[in-house]
């Protein structure tokens, strides 16, 4: 019996360590879902971006590390928010243009002194862009990094997007094109620029 309640005592010990670990322990970092469930009819495009940049990482995540305030992506804020910001299940609504509207529920998120991810479900709606066909988007998925390189210094963002559609051409234009558009946008803002592929150079004082 005394034997059984050690066992017992040494099990909850041991489940108590594990339990901690995966709470702490960094690098569980939970791989994002990103499958989207296409209707028979759609096509699946797969955009991926990225974009390098000469600024801490602290400087983007500032700006883009709240689920809720996401104006900066596209101008256009939520005006409905449910659940807690940044905690999985959290919800953001808003207007588009033109009677369409976004719908998107946040999966993954993790922040850190190494950068910034999360992965956000989103609901279909219809886009049109002056000069692009009019596509019918449907769900979609997308992960954005914000990591931080050269040892400190820099900044590599990177961006996947699956999304349904009944045109998957116009699908990419225009989920490429809200890439484009932004990132070097919000680069400008913090005052950062376009790193060509070499880390900025330390600055030394050079004794002569
Ligand atoms: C974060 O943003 C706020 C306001 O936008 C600014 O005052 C602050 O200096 C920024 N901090 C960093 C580390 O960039
Ligand atoms: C967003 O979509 C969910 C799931 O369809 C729905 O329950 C919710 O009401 C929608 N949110 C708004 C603000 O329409
Ligand atoms: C909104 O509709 C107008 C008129 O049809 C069109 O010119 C414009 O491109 C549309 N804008 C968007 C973002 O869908
Ligand atoms: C996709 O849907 C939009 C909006 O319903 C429509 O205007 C467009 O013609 C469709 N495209 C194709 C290739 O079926």
């Amino acid at each position: 019996m005394r034997t059984f309640s050690l066992m017992k005592a040494i099990g909850l010990v041991l489940l108590g360590l594990v339990c901690s670990i995966n709470a702490h322990d960094p690098s569980h970092y939970r791989s994002p879902s990103n499958d989207v469930h296409c209707p028979a009819d759609a096509y699946v495009s797969f955009v991926h971006d990225s974009f390098t940049f000469n600024a801490p990482v602290q400087k983007f995540t500032n700006i883009t590390k709240s689920f809720f305030d996401i104006a900066w992506y596209g101008g256009i804020p939520a005006s409905i928010t449910t659940g807690t910001d940044n905690v999985p299940g959290a919800t953001r609504f808003g207007p588009l243009d033109n009677g369409s509207s976004f719908n998107e529920t946040l999966t993954m998120y993790t922040l850190d002194e190494n950068g910034l991810s999360f992965t956000y479900h989103g609901l279909g709606f219809a886009y049109a862009l002056p000069g692009y066909k009019t596509a019918d988007l449907g769900a979609y998925a997308e992960t954005m990094r914000f990591e931080s390189i050269c040892a400190g210094r820099g900044t590599y963002i990177d961006l996947i997007t699956y999304a349904c559609s009944n045109d998957s051409i116009t699908a990419y234009n225009l989920w490429h094109l809200e890439h484009v558009l932004i990132f070097p946008a919000l680069a400008a803002e913090v005052g950062a620029t376009v790193m060509a592929g070499d880390c900025p150079e330390e600055c030394h004082n050079h004794k002569t």
